[in-house]
């Protein structure tokens, strides 16, 4: 029966505010970027948009648990290429299947990876720093953000490709990975640019390659990787917004127009390549898209990491 003055439910989303779950620290790369992104996207929307921090396994914890949260847009979460990447390839109990048990909301930012170290680290580029490592591997420490993470993968890559194995220490996030670095207790890590550019411009950490072939208009004085004798390390990291699977098409629609939207402002768009990530086109923006790269992720890490171990 027609209902007087009843609304369909797609112009009604969303009509609450939105719990966006980060499955790491705050204060890290992923947290960084939804919450500028988030921010203009709750404009949008009309709605507050909640960030819940909710560290823990490398972010893989709390994706789980949101797999079971109500596919209604009301929670989403972070993605990046290690929850939704090379998680698998290093859980084989992992509660979750990053390309079936999600509906892709969209690519928020890709970011490159940059080797970095405490500032008195005794290495000055990329050649000496290698062969510090080598020689001292009983000594030197890897800070990363948990088992499968970024960071964790990345340098699990770059270890493997130098053949080294040193200690590691697992943090909640690269958030607080990087407190402890420029704090000089740990020695080394590989994270995203956005979460290291800015201590690299105060120089209270030493970047000794940045893991792409061009160098980044953030980071002009940081040479590139292959500059640096190891081409073989070229590897960037990416973050994005997934829903629980089975959201409604009309929800995700609206969450990706805000995304989009959030991407095409020019103050948003001015702070994330200030902070060295690549923004991107429209095609890479659609929940597709997404999905397609999730799809290639995951059958890209598993071979590598079960090359490279942990
Ligand atoms: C973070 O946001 O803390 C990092 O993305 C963690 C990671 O290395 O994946």
């Amino acid at each position: 029966a027609f209902v007087a003055g009843a609304i369909p439910a797609a112009a009604a989303f969303p009509e609450r505010a939105i719990t966006l779950i980060v499955p790491f620290a705050a204060g890290g790369p992923g947290d960084t970027v939804v919450r500028l992104i988030g921010t203009h996207m709750a404009k949008t929307l009309g709605q507050p948009i909640v960030m819940e921090n909710a560290p823990g396994a490398g972010g893989t914890s709390a994706i789980s648990r949101a797999t079971q949260a109500g596919a209604d847009g009301y929670t989403i979460m972070l993605g990046n290429m290690g929850t939704h990447g090379a998680a698998p390839a290093q859980y084989p109990n992992l509660k979750y299947d990053p390309a079936e048990d999600f509906t892709p909301i969209g690519l928020m930012v890709t970011t490159p990876i940059v080797i970095i170290a405490r500032k008195t680290f005794p290495a000055n580029n990329l050649r000496e720093f290698i062969d510090y490592v080598r020689r001292n591997q009983d000594k030197v420490v890897e800070a990363h953000a948990g088992v499968g993470s970024v960071s964790h993968t990345t340098c699990t890559l770059l270890q493997w490709i130098i053949g080294t194995k040193t200690a590691r220490v697992a943090y909640r996030g690269t958030g607080p990975s990087i407190n402890d670095l420029v704090s000089e207790h740990v020695d080394f890590g590989c994270d995203q640019i956005v979460n290291v550019a800015p201590h690299i411009q105060a120089g209270t950490l030493k970047a000794l390659g940045i893991a792409t072939a061009k160098r980044s208009a953030a980071m002009k004085d940081v040479p590139t990787t292959r500059e640096g004798g190891l081409p073989e390390f070229e590897v960037s990291a990416w973050i994005a917004l997934f829903a629980p699977k089975g959201t409604p098409q009309h929800v995700v629609g609206r969450l990706n127009e805000a995304l989009v939207k959030a991407l095409d402002d020019e103050g948003t768009r001015a702070r994330l390549l200030d902070l060295g990530s690549e923004i991107p086109d429209r095609a890479g923006r659609a929940p597709d898209a997404l999905q397609e790269l999730v799809v290639r992720e995951v059958a890209r890490w598993r071979p590598v990491l079960k090359t490279a171990g942990q």
